[in-house]
């Protein structure tokens, strides 16, 4: 904590001299890299950053709102929040392969936030959560297909405060920052968010239904001691029904299925022993609560040969 202290107040002063009383931009996505590099310089230089949350419509339940009432109502940050839903939906409508996918909202991203930035004047600087794992494997190895990546027109200058932590130390200044837990602790969430957790062609009810068991499977999971021991867990929903029985009448609806994974740099992973009780405590609660699910499914497949995703 202390050294966080030491390299907040260091950061503080350098940011300031680089700045001086220009405007600074920043996709602020909620997530802890944007989120810590946002507290640090509402901290350094207050409303001359202007940060773009973009809701892209494939964020997890209660995102988008965390986002406002941390960042706009408890720091008081300059803050624009971007209603993208419609136009990320429609533009994803009838698309079913998971890269295509990753493209189109890739690239919509780039395109909104574009848009937002030449709505504003006097901007000079981009701010980004640049970390130093992501310096190491920018040579290629891994292709980066993270959202958010710098829109390459926008001629800025670029400021990357934590571009020399690890993501444990990037937590710490979080912390230190006075950024909430659930998100300096948040467990890994892709760029492309719910989208390659809807599987195929997305569409609004099953994302819900995605969104909404998710909601229940980090809720349980919280409850039950696993939030921060599970280092990844979600919901991901297929593109067809399967057959049940509801009030002894037949049905249709959609499976879920519960993914729990461990690992270390996410090239493998191993499936978390998930108490059988609580997987039927699960079950049972997201066949009751959520719209049109009548099933619900545990992967219980390592990677390899699975992924951690779906698609
Ligand atoms: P896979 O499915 O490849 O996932 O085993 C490994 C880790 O990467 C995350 N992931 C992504 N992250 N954009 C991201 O920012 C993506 O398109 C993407 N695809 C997978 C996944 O959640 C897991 O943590």
């Amino acid at each position: 904590p202390e050294l966080a202290q030491a390299f907040i107040d260091e950061q503080i002063k350098e940011l300031r001299s680089q700045i001086g009383d220009k405007k600074v931009l920043l996709a602020l996505s909620g997530g802890v890299d944007s989120s810590v590099v946002a507290a640090l310089l509402i901290k350094a230089i207050g409303k001359q950053l202007v940060c773009v949350h973009v809701n892209h419509g494939l964020l997890r339940k209660g995102e988008p709102e965390q986002v406002i009432e941390v960042f706009r109502n408890q720091m008081d940050a300059n803050l624009i929040y971007v209603d993208a839903v419609d136009r990320f939906l429609d533009k994803l409508a009838n698309v079913p392969e998971p890269e295509k996918k990753r493209k189109i909202i890739g690239k919509e991203f780039i395109d909104v936030f574009t848009e937002e930035a030449e709505k504003l004047d006097g901007i000079e600087f981009l701010a980004q959560g640049t970390i130093y794992p992501d310096i190491l494997e920018s040579d290629g190895v891994k292709a980066h297909h993270n959202v958010g990546g710098l829109p390459e027109d926008l001629q800025f200058e670029l400021v990357e405060p934590v571009k020399l932590l690890f993501k444990d130390e990037v937590r710490v200044v979080g912390k230190a920052l006075g950024l909430p837990d659930n998100m300096v602790f948040r467990q890994p969430f892709p760029g492309p968010g719910l989208g390659v957790r809807c599987l195929g062609a997305i569409t609004r009810d099953r994302l819900e239904a995605v969104r909404e068991s998710d909601a229940i499977l980090r809720e349980e999971f919280a409850k039950n001691g696993l939030e921060g021991k599970v280092w990844q867990y979600f919901t991901a929903i297929p593109d067809f029904k399967s057959v049940g029985v509801t009030e002894g009448k037949r049905t249709e609806g959609w499976p879920v299925i519960l993914r729990a994974v461990n690992t270390k740099d996410a090239m493998t992973a191993t499936v978390e022993d998930v108490p059988f009780k609580l997987l039927q405590h699960i079950t049972e609660r997201i066949t009751n609560e959520v719209a049109n699910v009548n099933r619900v499914l545990f992967d219980l497949t390592p990677k390899p040969c699975a992924t951690i995703e779906w698609e």
